[in-house]
């Protein structure tokens, strides 16, 4: 794929596929690290001498105008991390768009409306396409946690016009082939969340690419299980059980140790402050249920990140929403943290609720990389191609 760097931008008008579907509440952006995000790449193309058009989309409307899902309400906060003035289009085709990118200087930035409110967009529909690369000279991809949909906006206009991929979209991909596509070994992958069933894939795919996968959260409850161990009451899918054991076999088959928790913490019930105690991993109380790693589990797991050279992280180890059952997260990601910032290893961390429990245990400032995407970083980490990165190519 190329960079701006390969790219002549005097003068164009530079379609800019961008991921702001940031979260809101009540009209008001409640993070704005995806918008910020976005800026240097929007820079560049304005320092080349290009005129920014902003193509994006925002949560899932459907085909359908829905007012609440306007990029509209972005507009300020845009305007705001970008320090310069951001004219909006309230269509990302047609005449309403090339009136919005005439009305525009260079210096300006045009945001056209959600692109998800035409029914074309999700099914990557050609017309739709051609109208919106109509707008433009080049097209700039730097919406790489968008890059796993097979959009018109995201994959369709990369065919039609000259294209190339943004900073953050480089960033990204150069952080994920560092981790997993040719990595220093040691390399560890901690994988967290609830449910073994969602990161099937996952595990397969990182069974034969990691020496050291370390399972956490309520799918580890589910290896548990699949070892015979009882977990009383703890989530823990027990018709993954087989498939449990699979992934364990396939380990075993390819080199790849699998770390389950040693200690659990467990407590009768899932809420905050819950009385709760210390127990080892066979050992849960058929009443109680499981809801992190105990310290003997984060002690063994410091030994193994101090010879790491890679490490890759998605998913908490513990129900780390509610104290005290984010300690074993916490503790395992500063430790990561410290490692990172001694340049002992090079961290890469991304997908759905990593991101917060990274920065709830104060060390997502020190891993090397944290991703801005969700599903695209799994299905990056399950070695699936993604259809926006591959109309790059
Ligand atoms: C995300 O938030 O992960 C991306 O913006 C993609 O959104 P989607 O899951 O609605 O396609």
């Amino acid at each position: 794929w190329k960079t701006l760097d390969d790219m002549d931008l005097a003068g164009k008008t530079v379609l800019t596929r961008v991921d702001i579907n940031v979260p809101m509440e009540n009209g008001v952006v409640t993070d704005a690290t995806r918008i910020e995000k976005i800026v240097p790449t929007v820079k560049d193309i304005q320092a080349r001498g290009g005129k920014v058009v902003l193509l994006a989309h925002f949560d899932r409307p459907k085909g359908k105008v829905v007012p609440e899902m306007s990029l509209g309400h972005v507009q300020e906060a845009l305007a705001q991390a970008l320090g310069c003035k951001v004219v909006f289009g309230a269509d990302c085709m047609g005449d309403v768009a090339k009136a919005a990118i005439a009305a525009a200087s260079p210096a300006d930035v045009v945001l056209l409306e959600n692109t998800r409110f035409h029914a074309g967009e999700e099914k990557n529909d050609a017309d739709l396409a051609r109208a919106m690369a109509e707008l433009g000279d080049v097209y700039v991809n730097d919406a790489f946690s968008a890059a796993h949909r097979a959009h018109a906006s995201t994959a369709g206009i990369a065919h039609l016009l000259p294209s190339a991929a943004g900073r953050l979209m480089e960033a990204e991909l150069r952080a994920l082939e560092s981790a997993l596509g040719k990595p220093v070994r040691p390399v560890v992958a901690v994988v967290g969340g609830a449910k073994v069933s969602t990161k099937l894939d996952l595990l397969g795919n990182l069974v034969s690419k990691v020496d050291h996968l370390v399972i956490g959260g309520g799918m580890a409850n589910t290896f548990l299980v699949a070892k015979g161990t009882e977990v009383g009451k703890s989530l823990a899918e027990r018709d993954m059980a087989e498939t449990a054991r699979a992934i364990m076999a396939k380990a075993g088959a390819t080199g790849c140790t699998i770390h389950l928790p040693l200690d659990v913490v467990v407590a009768r019930e899932f809420k905050a402050g819950a009385a709760n105690e210390t127990v080892a991993t066979d050992a849960c109380p058929a009443d109680a249920m499981i809801l992190d790693a105990g310290p003997a589990t984060v002690a063994a797991l410091e030994t193994v990140f101090a010879d790491t050279k890679t490490l890759i992280w998605n998913g908490p180890l513990g129900a780390f929403e509610i104290e005290p059952f984010d300690a074993a997260t916490n503790a395992a990601a500063r430790s990561v943290a410290a490692l990172t910032k001694a340049g002992k290893l090079v961290s890469v961390a991304g997908g759905g609720d990593t991101v917060a429990a990274l920065n709830k245990a104060g060390a997502a400032g020190d891993f090397s990389f944290i991703s801005t995407a969700g599903g695209a970083f799994l299905e990056w980490m399950e070695g699936k191609e993604l259809p926006g990165v591959a109309a790059l190519m």
